[in-house]
């Protein structure tokens, strides 16, 4: 393969909005780190192997529906797509898109693990020769301001995938569903995988696998937090822990200490006492309805909801009016 090739906008944040997000998160009762802290180059190739995992049903079911329903999904888009995705990672579902849709004008990956992103720019563009990709690194929950020139019989579609929706709480699931819209304009839409309530069983399973893939997962953001703020928190003080609230339907993800922990980011002295957990991803579940009540208040109409024959999960095509 050649060199990747640059960036179309590299907001790639920087060590000091690390420490920024590192030391707000710490400084909460009880406290809790963002998950976009998971994703550096190691993370991003951990959840690639989460996702093949047997217990982690969410990628293969929605793959599944994806490419189930693919001429529908087509027919949805229209003939002439801009495409650009939120938290894209290795881009693997969307190349069921990008084989079917008639044509592409650009597809606009955006994803906060730069490395990775270049890497599937690279693979996409090898797969893909026509392809125009313009991959923007970048934290989606920022403003992003895109600059996009769309043809006026261009449909501009937002992918969503991966039920990544779930990681925000939902009243910023709303704020981010409204900035989607702001994005895509009214007329535009947005294919999202939304996964659903389920028996408690499967969904514990699948974020405690037994290869311990989703603790190396969970434990890399420390990994992480060491290579980018130069601090020296012992990993393996920490051990992995999920659960599901079914009052609040959502996994919660712990790191536990399991020793005390004193270091320092900047000037702040932090200590961790052992037996303290710190929060760091909820993965929410939806009904369909309460899904469609968040997407109405957000500007969009349902137009379609597939599912697979369990109802484990669901891709939804929603229309910005
Ligand atoms: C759960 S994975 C989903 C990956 C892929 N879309 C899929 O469906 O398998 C979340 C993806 O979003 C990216 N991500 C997480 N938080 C982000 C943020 N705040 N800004 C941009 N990308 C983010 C991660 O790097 C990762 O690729």
């Amino acid at each position: 393969m050649s060199e990747p090739k640059k960036l179309f906008l590299d907001l790639h944040p920087d060590s000091e909005a690390v420490q920024e997000a590192v030391e707000a998160g710490l400084s909460r009762s009880p406290k809790q780190l963002p998950p976009k802290l998971f994703y550096d180059k190691r993370g991003s190739e951990l959840f690639d192997q989460i996702c093949t995992l047997e217990e982690y049903y969410p990628t293969r079911t929605e793959s599944a529906i994806l490419e189930d329903n693919i001429d529908e999904i087509t027919e949805r888009c229209g003939s002439s797509v801009l495409l650009i995705e939120y938290g894209s990672g290795s881009s693997n579902k969307t190349q069921f898109l990008l084989h079917s849709l008639p044509k592409v004008e650009a597809y606009i990956p955006i994803d906060i693990s730069k490395g990775h992103l270049l890497e599937a720019q690279q693979r996409l563009e090898h797969l893909f020769p026509d392809l125009n990709v313009l991959p923007v690194c970048a934290d989606y929950a920022q403003h992003i301001k895109l600059g996009l020139n769309r043809s006026p019989e261009t449909h501009t579609v937002a992918f969503f995938p991966g039920s990544t929706i779930g990681n925000f709480e939902p009243e910023h699931a709303l704020g981010f569903l409204e900035r989607i819209h702001e994005t895509i304009g009214i007329g535009g839409s947005l294919l999202i995988g939304v996964d659903l309530v389920k028996d408690i069983r499967i969904l514990e399973r699948a974020y405690n696998d037994s290869m311990g893939v989703t603790a190396a997962f969970n434990l890399n953001m420390i990994h992480h937090i060491n290579t980018r703020l130069g601090t020296n928190i012992n990993a393996s003080g920490f051990c992995h822990r999920a659960l599901y609230n079914s009052i609040e339907n959502r996994i919660e993800m712990y790191l536990d200490a399991t020793l005390d922990h004193q270091f320092s980011i900047g000037d702040t002295a932090y200590h961790i006492p052992r037996g303290e957990s710190i929060l760091t991803e909820y993965s929410h579940k939806y009904t369909l309805p309460a899904f469609e009540k968040m997407a109405e208040r957000a500007g969009f109409r349902v137009d379609q909801v597939w599912t697979d024959r369990d109802n484990l999960f669901s891709l939804q095509f929603l229309t910005a009016h």
